[in-house]
């Protein structure tokens, strides 16, 4: 059973209650203001098989591949490799895999048990490409894909693997030697009676083998008994000519990321860290083990399947331009190439890694999401404005504030409740004194077009009265602890057990509790957002779960920790499909997430702080996901603890509104902060703010299928649309929404200019607001007011928008369009369009969606059809159309219907500005029509 943490604690989620005192009301009361106590959670030093790695390591013992034990199987070609050290063999496996991916896998080629591979999270078995070995020399080997430009070079010794493009090595593996692979062994007690208590000849003193954490590690007052013993991988990766690389969410950390020092890598460890520190490498909610690294010409990505505890660590030697091969008179100077070194560590499992061989950003997005799948498609509402808060007090609460959106005229698609909801934080029942009627609260929000959204855990009360605990418990549902009873964890409800969603029964009954007949009060306008899920163990090590807890399969919780959250989701997911019969699309929120978690819905950067640091990081965070599948990510808007000041919260929403999810939540004891309560002023900017974003709605949905159907990022780094311009590759301040608008933030205090870099020599830019235009290329000075949201649009884009805002997205579905063009250099641009019933499946099984193209040519706009698979009727007309950057008055504009009628179009132009502006017009969104401009 798991042992108490220091009492000393000063996390706000570790505070200690009685066992006894399991339905506690104060429970995780966070303290306010109260930075992260890092001592909760360990360091590289205070991690065993880090420790142990590194002491191996700096052994330098080296590998051999045998090539002479070679075999090519029909997936893949296998070989061992050896150890002179440890002696037992390795096996590898090479697997080319459709798309120019390569996937190597190593294991024991006879561990003592089997040893814990990722399952589910491939969307499929992905198809592999039969690989044609070339004759390397004796000491080599060399395995082609089909068409021969891409190639593994293989050298037996020591081992190592090149990757060659084209004759190009662009990336080595285990170059440095750093190829580590513990082998199961029988616990030194069970030899020990087998030798008939013979030594066991173990080399280590009993002080190191603490210091080793072989069977046993302590942290604080935890001991984690390891029955399996250790069983650490490790394996580096050179990336030649790459000064950049990305990914390996989650940390509160630049897009880019840095080097690392001794004993500071990137963690990833799923952990609840409230109020976590940023610019800092520790593990947060999620984890994504996949790093993209970018240079000029070449994009390539390296993800490493394996959900237990993982270390990266990096090192970028920059380009050195002139360096000395000789001292003296002979001196001669040489290019030498830069080179970023990755080496992945962790605590067990197998060696998998994929590597995505690009050449394009856009390749490797559809590499990985082959392997992982695309972002969902998420029900447009969820695209619109969410309003949270630990917690609405209750029915009348809720109706006071739904109500305070319209009086002010601010659209929102979406309440929250948080867990004060419920009774007792038993999740699925209602607090009845303050819901006593939950089915006419969403009712009133129904008559609006609006959702709702209830917060639904992983821990589940220890009450036997509850009918999802007794369930539960009856048909052995939770995690087990290490002793074989249920796992026993305090969490919001008190002393909890945790449903053990790696399990697919336990799924499937969990699916089942989110069906209408079952989950009492809940109706078709109510959704699922999944926090606590690393999980959080408010008094276990690191406040999450003790690794030798058992899991379905009796997988201890180290092998898939990162993995736990990724499930829960995947269960709720299910759930709301399964509740529509299949019909309906889920929106689920989680705050823990794995590779693959884009497929359930949405993500957040959990306990944010009401600082103006967290406003400014929360970029290049979501840029992180981004790049790495979860485009549908966010940051609470106004930073979940504290109380921001109304400059900072007007900031916040202003930002928020062009980020994917977009959710303003406050916690528990801070003050009331619906966007009303800042004055007159600060009430019309959020205001402004949330109508910008249900202005573009349209776009947002736009992108939405683009990541759905083609993996592309909604929210993307400025080096994604501009592989090529070395200047962008740090930007991280400033990113683009598809490939259109280009967003600075504003995310300083008192800000009158900022600095907004414009890449693309050949492009042009306009100021989304002014009209104002400048080449790319350049960083140019921008004056802002309290009302500016620097957005840019970029020259060769037409952006579709809604001309008239409703109350919730569901009020627009009839409203009109507008389209912003904005021409290129050469007087062109071009754009895409996408729209479906915005609720349902039948996009996909019935293809019904519209997706049409825009593009101007020529003095004429076109509107024709991008995907003629699709149908989908609707009502709606462009109504206004705005074309920034051309040169000449026109002396006639006109359109062109389908039924070849033309027609004079009324106008407007600003010579100043080179605006012209389409109005009192009227064609309909899905038909094919031209507008001529003379
Ligand atoms: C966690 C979540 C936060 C939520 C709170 C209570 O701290 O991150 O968003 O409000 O729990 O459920």
């Amino acid at each position: 059973m798991w042992r108490l943490a220091l009492s000393s604690s000063r996390s706000p989620q570790s505070l200690i209650v009685s066992e006894s005192d399991a339905g506690a009301k104060n429970l995780g009361k966070p303290v306010e203001d109260e930075a992260v106590d890092k001592n909760i959670f360990k360091d590289c030093s205070k991690i065993a098989f880090y420790r142990r790695q590194k002491q191996q390591l700096s052994k330098k013992s080296t590998y051999r591949a045998l090539l002479d034990s070679v075999t090519a199987g029909k997936e893949s070609t296998r070989f061992q490799i050896i150890n002179e050290a440890a002696k037992v063999p390795l096996l590898a496996e090479v697997y080319g895999i459709e798309g120019n991916i390569f996937r190597l896998k190593i294991n024991e080629e006879t561990p003592l048990k089997p040893r814990y591979e990722v399952p589910d999270v491939l969307t499929s078995k992905p198809s592999t490409v039969r690989l044609i070995s070339c004759s390397g020399d004796t000491g080599s080997l060399v395995l082609a894909n089909g068409k021969g430009d891409l190639k593994c070079h293989i050298t037996a010794n020591p081992f190592k693997i090149d990757l060659v493009s084209e004759e190009d090595v662009v990336m080595s593996i285990n170059s440095l030697g750093q190829l580590y692979f513990e082998q199961l062994q029988i616990p030194p007690k069970q030899r020990a009676t087998k030798e008939n208590e013979e030594d066991t000849s173990d080399d280590t003193t009993q002080e190191n083998q603490e210091e080793l954490g072989l069977w046993e590690e302590k942290f604080r007052n935890f001991v984690d008994v390891k029955d399996n013993g250790p069983a650490s991988i490790g394996l580096d990766f050179s990336l030649h000519g790459f000064e950049h690389v990305y990914g390996i969410p989650q940390h509160a950390e630049s897009h880019q990321l840095k080097n690392t020092s001794d004993g500071d890598a990137y963690r990833l460890y799923n952990l609840d860290v409230y109020g976590y520190k940023i610019h800092d490498k520790m593990g947060i909610y999620g984890s994504v083990p996949y790093l993209l690294a970018h240079k000029l010409g070449r994009t390539l990505g390296i993800f490493w399947l394996n959900a237990s505890e993982t270390l990266v660590e990096i090192n970028t030697e920059p380009a050195v331009k002139y360096a000395l091969t000789q001292t003296g008179p002979v001196a001669a100077k040489q290019k030498v190439r830069s080179q970023t070194d990755v080496h992945w560590m962790s605590e067990s499992g197998i060696i998998d890694v994929f590597l995505l061989t690009g050449p394009t950003p856009s390749d490797v997005f559809k590499q990985y999401s082959y392997l992982t799948g695309t972002q969902a498609m998420p029900p447009l509402f969820s695209l619109g404005y969410h309003q949270c808060r630990w917690n609405y007090e209750d029915e009348h609460d809720v109706k006071a504030v739904d109500a305070g959106f319209d009086e002010h005229d601010i659209p929102y698609d979406v309440m929250w409740l948080d867990i004060e909801h419920t009774e007792g934080k038993r999740y699925f029942t209602w607090d009845k004194k303050r819901f006593p009627n939950p089915k006419r609260m969403q009712e009133l929000l129904r008559s609006k077009k609006r959702k709702l959204v209830v917060i639904s855990d992983p821990h589940i009360k220890i009450d036997p009265d509850y009918l999802v605990y007794a369930k539960a418990k009856e048909q052995g549902f939770f995690v087990r602890n290490h002793e074989g009873g249920d796992f026993e964890g305090v969490c919001w409800p008190g002393l909890s057990s945790y449903l053990d969603f790696t399990s697919p029964k336990v799924r499937q009954w969990y699916s089942s509790l989110f069906a209408f007949s079952v989950y009492q009060g809940s109706t078709d306008i109510l959704y699922i957002w999944n926090d606590m899920n690393e999980p959080s163990v408010f008094r276990g090590p690191e406040l999450t779960m003790q690794k030798n807890a058992i899991h379905h399969g009796n997988w201890e919780h180290r092998e898939l920790h990162n993995i736990y959250g990724f499930y829960q989701q995947m269960a709720t997911a299910e759930g709301l499909i399964q509740r529509s019969k299949g019909k309906e699309r889920p929106f689920v929120l989680t705050r823990s997430f794995f590779a693959g978690s884009q497929k359930y819905g949405a993500v957040w950067t959990g306990d944010n702080t009401a600082e103006w640091s967290y406003l400014k990081i929360s970029i290049p965070m979501l840029l992180t996901l981004s790049v790495t599948g979860i485009s549908f990510c966010g940051a609470d808007v106004g930073g979940f603890i504290g109380n921001p000041e109304a400059e900072l919260l007007v900031r916040w929403y202003q930002a928020g509104a062009y980020q994917p999810f977009f959710r303003g939540h406050a916690t528990k004891d801070t003050k009331r902060r619906e966007p009303w309560l800042f004055g007159e002023e600060h009430t019309q900017l959020i205001q402004e703010a949330i109508r910008e974003r249900y202005t573009l709605l349209p776009y947002w949905y736009s992108l939405f299928y683009s990541a759905h159907v083609a993996s592309q990022p909604v929210m993307r780094p400025l080096w994604v649309e501009f592989p090529d311009e070395l200047e962008t590759f740090g930007v991280e301040d400033e990113y683009m929404l598809g490939s259109a608008l280009l967003v600075h933030p504003v995310t300083e205090p008192k800000a009158t200019v900022v600095d907004v870099f414009l890449p693309g020599s050949n492009e042009v830019w306009y100021d989304s607001k002014t009209f104002s235009h400048w080449k790319g290329a350049c960083t140019v000075k921008i004056p802002v007011a309290l009302d500016t949201i620097p957005v840019f649009q970029r020259g060769g884009s037409v952006v579709p928008i809604k001309t008239t805002i409703g109350r919730s997205t569901g009020c627009m579905t009839d409203s009109p369009y507008g389209l912003w063009v904005a021409l290129s250099t050469k007087g062109s641009a071009v754009g895409e369009f996408y729209l479906d019933d915005g609720h349902s499946f039948q996009y996909l099984h019935q293809k019904q969606f519209l997706h049409r193209k825009f593009s101007f040519a020529s003095g004429v706009l076109t509107n024709s059809c991008a995907d003629k698979r699709g149908h989908y009727p609707s009502k709606c007309v462009v109504e206004q159309i705005l074309v920034l950057g051309l040169k000449k008055h026109p002396s006639s504009v006109t359109s062109h219907s389908p039924d070849g009628k033309a027609q004079p179009v009324a106008f407007t132009y600003c010579a100043k500005t080179s605006t012209l502006n389409l109005e009192k017009f009227s064609l309909n969104i899905g038909a094919d029509w031209k507008v001529q401009i003379q």
